[in-house]
Order: C-alpha cells, then structure tokens, then sequence
C-alpha cells in the first residue's frame, strides 16, 4: 500500500532536488580540484543525499558515516547529541565535507565540527541540502547549501519523522 498524502504537502519535487544536488556537485567539483576529499554522511538523514551527492561529483573521494541523532521524539530537537557510529577512514591531511540533511538549531553541526577538531583533517565545511534557521542556536556557517527554508517540519528524501516517510523520493513539509 503507498502512503497516503493528505498528510503533507510537496515542497521540493524529485526534479529540483536532483538539478540541485547536480549544481552543488560540480560546484564541490570545481572547489576541490586536486584536493583529497572525504566525504562524511551523516546518519540517518543524510544517506539518500550522500548517495546522489557523491554521484554528481567528478573526484576521487573518500566516502565515510558517522551516526548522531539530537531528537529526543519525533519533531523536536533534545539538544543533546548522541553518537552511535564513528567514522573508520583516516583523514589525516584531508580536506573532510560533513555532508548534513538539515541544519536546524545547528546543535548537530558545532558538535561535528568540535568531534573532528582533533581528527588531523586540513579542513571540515559543510554541505547541507536544506538550511533552516527559524530555530538556530548555535552559530554555524553552512559552506553549501541546497535550499533555504524557513520553516516547518520536513519529510522524505531521508528525512524521517518517528522513523517514516524516509523513502519518499521529494521533500514535504507535514501539515500540522
Ligand atoms: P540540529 O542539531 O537542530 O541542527 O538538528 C539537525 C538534525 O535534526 C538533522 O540532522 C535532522 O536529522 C533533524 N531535523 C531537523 N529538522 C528536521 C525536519 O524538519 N525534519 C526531519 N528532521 C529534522
Ligand atoms: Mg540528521
């Protein structure tokens, strides 16, 4: 049975997100032109973005997880970070793109920057399909970005909320 859709509405068809994720490839392409690029998704969220992000970039790079989660239940951020998987690829002397779905209060993302402080990396940016600062916390600059949005909650393309909806291929803000 397909999940129904009275629930949401559309807010980025699967043909945006994919010119989009397009565009941001061959802008980090043209950025880091000879560079040794490691890509890091961030777990859950993020893997449906990794996955086309990386195929739209036209460099040799390394590609790692690390597995965070901040909610405490379905919608709202607990402000805490728990890591449940690390990444394994050395990125001594490497130039290391956090690869994010959301950045929200950017809680997750000052917590990341700080956990590969110490790693040996030459440099850590972030790429984030969306930017949503209606509740940012933390002060964070996001190096890429796929698309400002204001606000509301958002599902599909590897964003969940209580774990359903990650498979939808466009994103939707849930009605409230
Ligand atoms: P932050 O620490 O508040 O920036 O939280 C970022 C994380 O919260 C993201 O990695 C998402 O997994 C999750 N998140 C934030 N906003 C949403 C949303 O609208 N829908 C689904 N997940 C979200
Ligand atoms: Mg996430």
């Amino acid at each position: 049975m397909q999940q129904a859709e009275d629930d949401r509405t559309l807010l980025i068809s699967s043909e945006t997100l994919r010119d989009r994720v397009c565009e941001l490839g061959k802008q980090i392409t043209k950025d880091y032109q000879g560079a040794p690029l490691v890509l890091i998704g961030i777990l859950n969220g993020a893997f449906m973005f990794t996955s086309d992000l990386c195929r739209a970039i036209d460099l040799d790079v390394g590609i790692d997880f690390i597995r965070v989660a901040s909610y405490g239940d379905a919608t709202k951020s607990s402000g805490t970070i728990r890591m449940s998987m690390d990444y394994r690829l050395n990125v001594q002397d490497k130039d290391v793109l956090l690869v994010e779905d959301i950045v929200d209060t950017g809680i997750t993302m000052v917590w990341l920057k700080e956990h590969f402080r110490n790693s040996g990396a030459r440099s850590v940016k972030i790429c984030a399909l969306i930017n949503k600062d209606e509740r940012r916390k933390a002060d964070i600059d996001v190096d890429y970005t796929g698309f400002d949005i204001a606000q509301g909650f958002l599902v599909g393309y590897g964003l969940d909320c209580g774990e359903r909806y990650r498979n939808l291929p466009a994103v939707y803000a849930l009605r409230p």
